[in-house]
């Protein structure tokens, strides 16, 4: 099994990140000087991804031109010697080949994924959700992918979420396999708590077979009365092998205000220039 093309859903109407995401795409808001979603292509990038379809909506015309070429700017940066910014603003454009497609109607994340059909064609592929950066030695998606491999199965990524953090993301029923790699038999989206398998939690990284579509064609409307991946994932692990992968990075997730704040401030203390400084000012807050 090798994982070429990776699948960004990005047509979310970032409603915990009001009013900002009113006119700004949530996946474009900075994590320093940098848009979220230009970390989840690094991720898949340093997976080993060639082929990125960003699913798109109304109102995310900031996505496309990003990962487009600026000409006037980038002539005025080169005629005013700016050569690192300009390597920096002509990256997105030529990292990797990017493909957009709209997600005509918010119908679930489920319902996003189905629109990458086309795209995808009969390969197994990845799937990156916006809100969730990751931080590990190892990216995460490439993690899943050598479990995928090494099982010949669909995978999705997992951690130990609290009990409150399970009725907000999912929760999976599993058995161990080996140190941090599980079978998956079932998976229920957003359960009230006594009906959770265990506390361990899809989060926003999966690597799925092309069976996946047909499924979910037929999957009816789950919780919050969209179609949910989750829901066809639970199909898809009962007529195929799944796995879980525990994997090993800490997760940021950017969708709402402390998390967002969180993942700034992180990566600000990790940053060559930014860091000392910040260390320095919280250290004299008054
Ligand atoms: C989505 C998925 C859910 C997953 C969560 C975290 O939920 O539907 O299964 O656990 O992301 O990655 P959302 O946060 O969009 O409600």
């Amino acid at each position: 099994m090798r994982v070429k093309k990776a699948v960004i859903p990005a047509a979310g109407l970032g409603t915990r990140m009001l009013p900002a995401t009113k006119s700004i795409p949530k996946e474009m808001l900075p994590i320093l000087d940098r848009p979220a979603i230009e970390i989840i292509v690094n991720e898949a990038i340093e997976s080993g991804i060639e082929d990125i379809l960003i699913i798109t909506n109304r109102g995310k015309g900031a996505i496309e031109d990003y990962f487009d070429f600026a000409p006037d700017l980038e002539r005025s940066l080169e005629k005013s010697g700016k050569l690192d910014t300009l390597e920096k603003v002509r990256y997105p454009a030529t990292c990797a080949n990017i493909y957009f497609v709209r997600q005509k109607e918010t119908k679930g994340l489920g319902h996003a994924v189905w629109c990458a059909k086309e795209f995808v064609g009969d390969e197994p592929f990845a799937v990156l959700l916006g809100d969730d950066i990751m931080v590990g030695e190892t990216p995460v998606i490439k993690q899943l992918i050598d479990a995928a491999e090494k099982y010949n199965a669909s995978a999705v990524g997992a951690q130990w979420v609290s009990d409150e953090a399970v009725t907000k993301y999912c929760s999976l029923k599993i058995d161990e396999l080996e140190n941090r790699i599980y079978r998956v038999s079932d998976v229920i989206e957003k359960p009230p708590i006594e009906k959770k398998y265990s506390n361990y939690a899809i989060l926003g990284r999966y690597v799925l077979t092309p069976e996946i579509f047909d499924i979910l064609e037929k999957t009816p409307p789950g919780a919050g009365g969209e179609i949910q991946l989750t829901d066809g994932l639970n199909s898809l692990c009962k007529v195929a092998d799944m796995v879980a992968v525990d994997f090993d990075a800490k997760r940021y997730d950017t969708g709402n205000l402390i998390g967002f704040m969180e993942t700034t401030l992180e990566f600000g203390l990790k940053h060559p220039e930014v860091g000392p400084w910040l260390r320095e000012y919280i250290a004299n807050m008054k």
